[in-house]
């Protein structure tokens, strides 16, 4: 459908004014997230008519500001927060894909994770119903991030030099986030078929302990990895002021992420995109000459 027209001049720029690139509007949730601002980046950077919703006017918690999302774009990328595999999250992401197609979306790409029972219950119920709106559909089903190290929850302890992590000997396919918005861009432009499952992964196993190695090696500074329980990593949570409900929620997240049902690599990124994921040796060189992880030293 004609996009209705939601301007963004300064992300556009002086693309903005050519109408050869106007035709199309795309819309993220999440649109300030790890993946979104990528793909954000990626439609912008080509002139593309795109808008972000985020806090306060999107509102995961609030469904009063859902109807912000009730554009009409011609392609919606939906990644829900905090979690979609937390309890509930489906019956959320769901109601927000209805409305989305309700208001004429013709293509929706959904963000999931991998195997845990809610997001897999989300992505079912989501690609139902765009199947029964007649739209397009694509799910990009992806590992544990490597940019969870310096743009998430693990940036602060590895910038001090001490990672302790639930994760003892499980070995993970991290995938860079950059891989991903390559994907759901191509997704989202009807450059890469729909109506598909995704699965992306990196190229590699890696355990915890080794992907620190990788990281302090590229950093050029000790980074300890210690595996805790599973316990003890919420208590610490607790301890540095995440609250009661997150912390426990997060425990039941890794605990179940991390339980080896994901030690398997998938061939998600080769099959969208012709070539390899790339490695977490390229990913910490370059995130490393950021600095990402200098600046703290530990006690
Ligand atoms: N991290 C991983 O390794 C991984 C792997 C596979 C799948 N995923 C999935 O990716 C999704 C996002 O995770 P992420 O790690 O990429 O998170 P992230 O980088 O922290 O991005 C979260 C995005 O959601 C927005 N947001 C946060 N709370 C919100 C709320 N209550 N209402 C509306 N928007 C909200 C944030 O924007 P504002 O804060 O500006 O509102 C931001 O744009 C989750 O569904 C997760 O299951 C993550």
């Amino acid at each position: 459908m004609k996009a209705r027209l939601i301007a963004m001049d300064r992300l556009t720029g002086s693309q903005f004014a050519d109408p050869m690139t106007t035709d199309n509007q795309h819309l993220i949730i999440g649109g300030t997230g790890k993946t979104g601002r990528r793909v954000l980046d990626r439609l912008t950077s080509r002139g593309l008519d795109v808008r972000a919703l985020s806090r306060p006017e999107f509102d995961w918690e609030d469904p009063q500001t859902w109807s912000s999302a009730e554009t009409g774009a011609d392609s919606v990328y939906l990644t829900y927060a905090p979690e979609i595999a937390f309890p509930g999250a489906a019956e959320v992401v769901v109601e927000v894909a209805r409305r989305v197609l309700d208001s004429g979306t013709g293509r929706l790409i959904l963000l999931s994770g991998r195997g845990e029972p809610e997001a897999q219950r989300a992505e079912d119920l989501v690609v139902d119903l765009a199947t029964a709106h007649g739209a397009e559909w694509g799910v990009a089903r992806c590992a544990f991030f490597m940019q969870n190290f310096n743009e998430g929850v693990f940036a602060e302890s590895l910038a001090a030099g001490e990672f302790a992590f639930p994760a003892d000997g499980v070995r993970e396919p991290f995938v860079d986030v950059d891989d991903v918005a390559d994907v759901v861009t191509g997704l989202m432009l009807g450059e890469i078929p729909s109506g598909r499952v995704y699965e992306l992964t990196g190229p590699g196993l890696l355990t915890f302990a080794e992907a620190t190695a990788i990281i302090a090696k590229a950093a050029e500074r000790p980074i300890r990895y210690t595996p805790i329980a599973l316990p003890a990593f919420v208590a610490e949570l607790l301890e540095a002021g995440v609250p009661p409900s997150y912390a426990e929620a997060l425990g039941e997240l890794f605990g179940l992420v991390l339980d080896g049902h994901n030690e398997h690599l998938a061939d998600g990124v080769r099959r969208a995109l012709g070539r390899e994921p790339r490695d977490l040796v390229a990913f910490a060189r370059d995130a490393a000459a950021t600095g990402c992880w200098a600046g703290v030293t530990a006690a």
